[in-house]
């Protein structure tokens, strides 16, 4: 023993590591299977923008020059985008989603601040909160699996430091209604920083469920979270931004790690913005694959959760993890390790694919149903 633990902070100390989830190849090995159909980690499986590809290509001849320090190039279309000055001082970049909620962690929790969020909700959360030193404070999902903005708002204490809302929420898939969350943004006390984490809402087609952008002002310590892994279809690539006030970011930009994104990646995702053809056809994919899993789940008796998102949370009446186990061993990987079942919505080729497994499985009857 070197007594590393003692050399540790505290936070980490505490946390257990990280367990990714099954990969295909290791299904594939483990069952003897020639074809593996993984819709469990929420990625796009539209693939990437073509146009994102060949700029990246391009780039990599490059890869031998350090990119732009601050992305700022990137910043500014961003910001364009969304309709700020052009600046950039209103978007950091980071490595994906994640990268940011790790930032906020380091930059803002201090120990014995209290960070609320729902649960269940992305696990990234907490991660960045006890890694601090900082107190999670769990609120229970309520029973339509919605963020519960008054559970929250209740459990708000003078410790509390920093509130995450995940809109819409991965993994059941909800989100909450516009109104009632623009309502719940100004209420918070100013000394509380609110991250609504948007990673899914470019495929949210209800009219009820909007982006809280146009909330960011000088007046609230509001954070918008976006990512390019989702929609853009560039989770291997580790590029997320977000959205926030000036003052805000003058800290945060201050902390990020300089070169955050690489030459192909800042290439790549500046080229993906602009295949407005890859986007749409996404968004439409994903609606339809969205309507026919829902409709094909709900005939076998499934309670599926109204979702706004590329995947879909379902109470099958089986046991989840005996289920995804079950389905495995068939050749498709799911997340099971929820109360519910999480399922991502691939091409409606791998939609279709995915419902006769899980009609056979069901029709062989191994599976446990739920007490
Ligand atoms: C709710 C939510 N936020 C953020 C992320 C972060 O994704 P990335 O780091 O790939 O941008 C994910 C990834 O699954 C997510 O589900």
């Amino acid at each position: 023993m070197s007594g590393i633990d003692k050399l540790t902070k505290k936070g980490i100390q505490n946390i257990p590591a990280y367990i990714p989830g099954r990969t295909a190849e290791s299904v594939k090995e483990k069952y003897k299977l020639d074809k593996v159909l993984k819709l469990a980690s929420n990625e796009n499986q539209y693939g990437v923008s073509p146009k994102a590809v060949e700029a990246m290509v391009k780039a990599a001849t490059e890869a031998n020059i350090y990119p732009d320090p601050f992305c700022i190039q990137l910043r500014k279309k961003i910001g364009k985008k969304f309709g700020f000055d052009d600046s950039g001082d209103n978007v950091i970049i980071s490595q994906g989603g994640c990268g940011i909620i790790s930032l906020l962690g380091e930059v803002f929790i201090t120990e014995g601040d209290e960070m609320i969020y729902c649960d269940p909700t992305f696990g990234a959360y907490g991660g960045a909160c006890k890694r601090n030193g900082g107190v999670v404070v769990r609120v229970p999902v309520t029973e339509d699996q919605l963020y519960d903005l008054d559970g929250i708002y209740k459990a708000i204490t003078e410790k509390t430091k920093m509130i995450f809302i995940c809109n819409p929420n991965n993994p059941t898939g909800t989100a909450v209604d516009s109104e009632a969350l623009k309502a719940f943004i100004h209420k918070v006390p100013k000394n509380i920083i609110v991250v609504v984490d948007e990673a899914y809402i470019e495929f949210a087609t209800d009219p009820k469920v909007k982006s809280m952008v146009s909330e960011i002002s000088d007046d609230v310590n509001l954070i918008i979270i976006k990512t390019f892994s989702k929609l853009y279809g560039m989770a291997g690539v580790r590029v997320g931004y977000s959205l926030m006030n000036k003052e805000l970011h003058g800290v945060l930009q201050k902390a990020t790690t300089v070169f955050v994104a690489g030459r192909i990646a800042l290439a790549g995702v500046m080229a993906a913005m602009d295949d407005e053809e890859f986007v749409t056809s996404t968004i439409e994919g994903i609606r339809q694959g969205r309507e026919y899993i829902t409709k094909e789940l709900s005939l076998l008796g499934w309670k599926v959760w109204e979702s706004h998102t590329n995947f879909l949370y379902a109470d099958s009446g089986y046991q989840t993890a005996a289920l995804a186990n079950e389905l495995e061993k068939y050749g498709l990987i799911i997340r099971g390790n929820f109360d519910y079942s999480r399922i991502t919505i691939g091409t409606m080729e791998q939609n279709k694919d995915m419902i006769a497994i899980i009609k056979k499985v069901i029709e062989e009857g191994n599976v446990p149903k739920k007490e």
